[in-house]
């Protein structure tokens, strides 16, 4: 049935309209989001991206469409044509149109729909697997909705952003050979080559390093990335960069850029005005304070080296103590003023929460009013003296709270760090809303590899190190410091980058820490070497992890909240069921045989 609807156009979004288009005749298209039968009048509000509208049917207005809208359910798509009426006294103050309604004198039903697996609406009650199952359902939702256009607006701030400072938006390969030495590669096999595989990049790295050897100066790009990492609340095996790198440059002036992208998106889409510069602490700092690379510093609750007094007391009387520093540990602790207000028995769970984090026992002391320690296995043993300087050092008062770790420091701060976040959450320490960007730098440039037994580059092979630390990396590479740096944002790492190497003969030293020899290098990295050896201007950059950014910004509580199609946390797609089955046929052209694992 042909219908003039087909010809007609919007009018207006169901977003949009207000006071002043009373009397207005207008045409809305949409879904009906809900449906109400009074009797006599029919109240449909229609939905589409930009909001809801009322619409009511009623005979006075139009007959035919008020007879056909009792045929309507949810999720029908339907256009309306009617006039603009005042609610009068009815105004609904929770919908931007709350003040109006569409007195119905038209309706074509373009779809219907069958009932849907759960109900299109902001309060969440299905599973997170039916949502994803229906994935273009749930993105249906009106706060889905605001996410995406929240999403698309920062794409669209970032490549003004940089397209002003200079920077041209250019594209890299997906299918790329596979380096070793970040995260573990999605292959792909080659049909063309039997035997062989592409690896899916990682990161553009190497290409938009390449770029700048090519004299493009400055290049920025939206890009994929895929890593086949373990997965956590903030990570996803296919995820967005935003990408970039430059030419000529210090870390100030990288640093400099992206302080002022993040500076326009925080305007454009929050509405909120960055201080800049952002504030920033070197990587020592930063665990020495908050036990993590990426602190939340929205609150206080920072933790507190006692490791110094300890030593000098020879451990106070307090076997772990001693036990610890003799064995190379640290001795920290977390002052919680006032006990955070917690019970004692809130307090004993805390034990729990902390072995959760790896620790093997929260040893605790409550502080009386004589500066004495009570509610704690320590007080017995522990010195007057070493009491007192703990307590001198941590800032204690009667009534505060002292949580204590000890052992090697990478566990000890691994430990405190998330308490310390699971405190600040718990006990209402962070402001609504508010947001705390800083820098972190000053990474080591290697770490030690349990797996491989050796030291391993921390960040890439191609992260310079700080000038004054490269006679280190002859006499002490543990100790050399990088020039990478870290965007964190709330407590998560939001973005990294380093200036590159671009001298031979630091990367010459770098590879010798790293263990790589010359016919290595020339295997994996030959022609990213020979190309730096054609003229490779100084050279650095960073990337945003865009995905991680939206999550922060809009509040959401996982990654797969803001990225519209992800993956489970076992990486598959309900809605299509990906990963699946390859045809017989398939593997035969790739000449692949698969083994499963027995059992
Ligand atoms: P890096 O590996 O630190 O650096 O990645 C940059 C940013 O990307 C985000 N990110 C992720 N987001 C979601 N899921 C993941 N699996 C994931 N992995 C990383 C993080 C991180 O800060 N080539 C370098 C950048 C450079 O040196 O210029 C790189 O990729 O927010």
């Amino acid at each position: 049935m042909s219908s003039p609807f087909v010809e007609m156009r919007r009018t207006h979004s169901c977003g949009e309209l207000n006071h002043s288009h009373v009397g207005e005749e207008v045409v809305l298209f949409g879904w009906v989001h809900q449906r109400r039968d009074h009797g006599g009048a029919i109240f449909v509000d229609l939905r589409d991206r930009e909001g809801i509208t009322q619409i009511v049917f009623d005979k006075a207005h139009g007959a035919d469409a008020h007879a056909a809208a009792q045929d309507l359910r949810l999720e029908y798509v339907i256009g309306v044509r009617g006039k603009v009426a005042s609610r009068g006294a009815n105004v609904n103050p929770k919908l931007p149109t709350g003040a109006i309604e569409v007195h119905a004198e038209e309706l074509h039903v373009f779809n219907s729909a069958r009932t849907t697996p759960f109900v299109i609406r902001d309060e969440v009650e299905a599973s997170e697997e039916l949502r994803l199952r229906y994935r273009y359902l749930d993105l249906r939702r009106p706060a889905m909705q605001r996410i995406f256009h929240t999403r698309h607006r920062i794409n669209q701030v970032t490549r003004n952003y940089l397209s002003s400072r200079g920077f041209w938006e250019l594209e890299t390969p997906f299918l790329v050979r596979f380096t070793p030495g970040g995260a573990r590669n999605f292959l792909v096999p080659s049909r063309l080559h039997p035997g062989s595989f592409y690896a899916l990049a990682e990161s553009p790295q190497l290409f938009k390093q390449l770029y700048m050897v090519s004299g493009f100066d400055r290049y920025f790009q939206i890009v994929k990335c895929f890593r086949d990492e373990d997965f956590r609340l903030d990570r996803q095996p296919e995820f967005t960069q935003i990408d970039l790198e430059m030419s000529f440059v210090t870390r100030e002036q990288v640093m400099e850029v992206m302080e002022g992208l993040l500076a326009r998106i925080f305007e454009e889409v929050l509405g909120q005005k960055l201080q800049l510069p952002l504030p920033r602490l070197t990587y020592d700092e930063a665990m020495a304070r908050y036990g993590s690379d990426k602190p939340d510093i929205r609150f206080g609750l920072e933790l507190c080296d006692v490791t110094e007094a300890v030593k000098e007391a020879a451990g106070g009387g307090v076997p772990v103590f001693a036990e610890a520093v003799a064995a190379g540990g640290i001795v920290k602790l977390l002052r919680l003023p006032g006990g955070g207000g917690m019970s004692r028995s809130e307090l004993d769970k805390l034990e729990d929460v902390a072995k959760s984090f790896g620790a093997r026992g929260l040893a605790r002391a409550k502080i009386g009013p004589d500066g004495s320690w009570t509610q704690s296995p320590l007080a017995k043993n522990v010195e007057p003296g070493l009491r007192a300087r703990i307590n001198e050092l941590a800032g204690a008062q009667e009534g505060d709270v002292l949580l204590f770790q000890v052992g090697p420091a990478k566990q000890v701060n691994g430990v405190l760090g998330q308490l310390r976040v699971q405190l600040g959450r718990k006990l209402g320490l962070i402001p609504e809303g508010s947001h705390a960007p800083l820098w972190v730098h000053d990474f080591p440039l290697f770490e030690y590899s349990e797996e491989h037994q050796a030291l391993v580059a921390a960040h890439h092979p191609f992260t310079s190190p700080r000038p004054e630390d490269v006679p280190l990396l002859s006499t002490d590479p543990a100790r050399v410091r990088s020039n990478a740096y870290d965007l964190v944002l709330d407590g998560f790492e939001v973005a990294g980058g380093s200036i590159r190497i671009h001298d031979a003969e630091i990367q010459e030293k770098v590879f010798q820490v790293l263990g790589i020899g010359e016919k290595e290098r020339q295997e994996k990295f030959g022609f990213l070497l020979d190309a730096l050896s054609y003229g490779a201007p100084p050279h650095g950059g960073i990337a945003v992890g865009l995905d991680r950014l939206v999550m922060v910004l809009v509040g959401a509580d996982s990654i797969r909240d803001v990225i519209p199609f992800p993956k489970t946390q076992r990486g598959t797609d309900l809605m299509t069921g990906a990963p699946g089955d390859a045809t017989p046929a398939q593997l035969e052209d790739l000449h692949i045989r698969v083994v499963l694992p027995e059992g």
